[in-house]
């Protein structure tokens, strides 16, 4: 093609005065605004979402203080059954439309009696709030009256208050193993966007001079669970730092390390009792994106074949890159006799190890996700840790997979030392 075809459109182009073009411009920009201004109001407003707290009482139950531990058995059992009577009176009721959670907080043992502490939310386009509250009111008193099941439950116990926001979320954000995955999932509704903010809020960085080195599980206030290993360089406070969030750099939220407690056992180039706890300089503040995960009775079993989670900032294949945002990979518990097979570790497991992740391989921890969390969710989608990343010969090999501490081997061990 010859240059001289060209040039009368490029001549024709040249003759839109600029004016016009900014203009044009000026014009879509302000139908854009006008059509996104439209569409967040309405949806923000038809779809309001309400909060509620609230409790009653489940009569003949003998006094048990195991329901004071969030994560006993007893506490998950009852509060799964009293769950399982919210979601079906709600979702055959006339507000199934509107309903969007109700979960179990906490659960108070009495002398004959067990007093529920309950949380809800609903959405709902129009503003009379108080009729809102009266007709969720309504059905759980029904719910109450009619005793089906084993338990007997006091309709006169009721009561129900409408909360704030701030107020529901802290109440969830004090709960252990909780991920305000669910108010992600309400945020869509009015209009917002779901990032992987929040999934893992336990998750933390164990840094050595500002530079990630470990993961570690936020377990308490001041506390988080790691791998002993961790410490090979240095456990002295003065050089760790401890960050939580998705991104490793630039550190989100710096915590000062006062105590570095290793495994009384543990012996340095070995495997077992590859356990530390990090005692934080203050308290962290609990909030969405960062609280603690529940830790499981030491009596728990966790069997072969269960579905459970990795997390961290480890590399991405052995001598790989590392991410700079958190990944995670769901992979499956081993039996521990086919993980000490002769093809696989042979004998190498001990009973305070757990194999987890897939015999064909491919899908694994790796370096830099040592002392990171291994959980798993309860039937009541709470989030218990399970494992801790210790070690594996390379990443990612045919019968070589993730070898991880095992948290109820160290239950009483961490009671012991943290008091949780
Ligand atoms: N020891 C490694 C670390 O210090 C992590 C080991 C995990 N390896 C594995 N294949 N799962 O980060």
């Amino acid at each position: 093609m010859s240059a001289s075809k060209l040039r009368p459109v490029i001549a024709s182009r040249k003759s839109f005065p600029p004016w016009m073009i900014i203009l044009g411009v000026l014009g879509v920009l302000a139908i854009l605004g006008l059509v996104i201004g439209l569409l967040v109001h309405f949806l923000a407003v038809e779809n309001k979402i309400y909060y509620y707290q609230g409790s009653f009482k489940v009569l003949n139950i003998p006094y048990d203080r195991n329901y004071e531990r969030e994560t006993s058995l007893e506490s998950n059992y009852l509060s799964k059954i009293l769950e399982i009577k919210m979601v079906d009176a709600f979702e055959s009721s006339n507000i199934y439309k509107q309903y969007i959670n109700s979960q179990i907080i906490t659960l108070v043992p009495e002398n004959n009696s067990v007093t529920a502490h309950i949380w809800l939310v609903f959405k709902d386009p129009r503003s009379n709030q108080e009729s809102l509250r009266r007709r969720i009111e309504n059905i759980l008193h029904q719910m109450l009256e009619n005793n089906s099941g084993s338990l007997t439950t006091d309709p006169g116990s009721l009561k129900l208050t409408e909360i704030t926001k701030v107020d529901a979320e802290k109440i969830i954000n004090n709960r252990c193993g909780r991920r305000p995955r669910m108010s992600a999932t309400y945020d869509r509704i009015t209009g917002g966007s779901t990032a992987q903010k929040g999934e893992w809020p336990w998750q933390a960085s164990l840094r050595v001079n500002g530079k990630h080195h470990c993961g570690a599980s936020l377990i308490g206030e001041r506390f988080l669970l790691t791998a002993a290993h961790c410490f090979q360089r240095t456990n002295n406070p003065k050089n760790l730092t401890v960050s939580f969030g998705t991104r490793v750099t630039p550190a989100y939220m710096q915590h000062y390390v006062e105590e570095v407690i290793i495994h009384e056992d543990y012996v340095k180039g070995q495997h077992h009792d590859d356990v530390a706890i990090i005692k934080l300089t203050e308290k962290v503040s609990f909030r969405n994106d960062v609280h603690r995960v529940c830790l499981p009775e030491a009596t728990q079993v966790f069997p072969p074949g269960e579905g459970v989670v990795v997390t961290g900032w480890g590399s991405l294949y052995y001598n790989g890159k590392s991410p700079l945002l958190l990944q995670k990979a769901s992979i499956k518990i081993i039996d521990t006799n086919a993980c000490n097979s002769e093809e696989a570790y042979g004998g190498r497991i001990v009973d305070t190890m757990l194999c987890a992740g897939y015999m064909e391989g491919n899908v694994d921890a790796c370096q830099g996700d040592s002392g990171g969390p291994l959980v798993h969710p309860n039937s009541r989608d709470i989030w218990y840790l399970v494992g801790i990343v210790s070690w594996g010969h390379e990443c990612g090999r045919v019968n070589k997979p993730g070898v991880y501490m095992r948290v109820t081997s160290y239950r009483d061990w961490i009671a012991s030392k943290t008091g949780i």
